[in-house]
């Protein structure tokens, strides 16, 4: 059995005590993946921004709000874990303050400071000993294939993943996706566009097979 961690759904920013920035992200391949690890026997931990999907039974679910929130859960989930699929949209800012209550509407423009927020996989991927680690990316095809594969690839390298799932059309709330699994070998394999729980099932083998892979180095090292 493999204890694998999945990060889904959004954050959400609070401006104040009811405005936010957030990402659209329904969470279903977050679930979907947890589902998927479960069928095969694996434990699913997930670390879960606010959705309207239910996670399911038998996950153990750490409900967040906010990226610093999903970090502070990640990493303490990511001591146990041998697999890591960040799923989640994390927000790439929150607001430098957040203010109390709800501030009335003043006329005219206004402007907000942001800060950025960290990156959550990334941060968890610079200490991952034996354990793999894949991340998500979104990408459009309208430069082409082979333009949104290396910009995966990019995100692949630059946070030091093992695997990144390069979204091929925007899936959002979809029960359908199109991914290619490049792998941290220079392997591409792309998958058809099919249901969601078909593509999880996927990825939690590949993600999986990785680690039975690297478990003899791990143990060496
Ligand atoms: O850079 P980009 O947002 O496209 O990267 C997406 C991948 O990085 C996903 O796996 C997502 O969960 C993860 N991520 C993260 N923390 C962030 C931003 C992205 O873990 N702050």
């Amino acid at each position: 059995m493999v204890s694998i961690l999945i990060t889904a759904g959004p954050t959400r920013e609070y401006l104040d005590d009811v405005r936010y920035l957030s990402n659209g992200s329904s969470g279903r391949m977050g679930c979907a993946l947890a589902a998927a690890a479960l069928a095969s026997g694996h434990a699913a931990t997930m670390v879960l921004g606010p959705v309207d999907v239910p996670p399911p039974d038998g996950a153990e679910v750490r409900a967040v709000v906010s990226a610093l929130e999903m970090q502070a859960a990640a990493e303490r989930a990511f001591a146990t874990a041998d697999v890591v699929l960040a799923a989640a949209a994390v927000a790439d800012w929150r607001p430098a303050q957040r203010q109390q209550g709800k501030p009335a509407r003043a006329a005219g423009s206004w402007q907000l400071e942001l800060v950025p927020n960290p990156d959550i996989v990334a941060g968890l991927a610079a200490r991952k000993g034996g354990r793999v680690v894949a991340g998500f990316a979104l990408e459009s095809t309208a430069a082409g294939l082979p333009a949104a594969i290396a910009r995966g690839r990019e995100k692949l390298v630059r946070k030091g993943l093992d695997l990144v799932v390069v979204n091929l059309h925007d899936a959002i709330g979809s029960d359908d996706s199109e991914v290619v699994l490049c792998f941290a070998d220079g392997r591409d394999e792309a998958l058809p566009r099919q249901d969601k729980s078909a593509t999880a099932a996927r990825i939690v083998a590949a993600a999986v097979d990785l680690w039975q892979q690297q478990r003899p180095k791990a143990a060496d090292a």
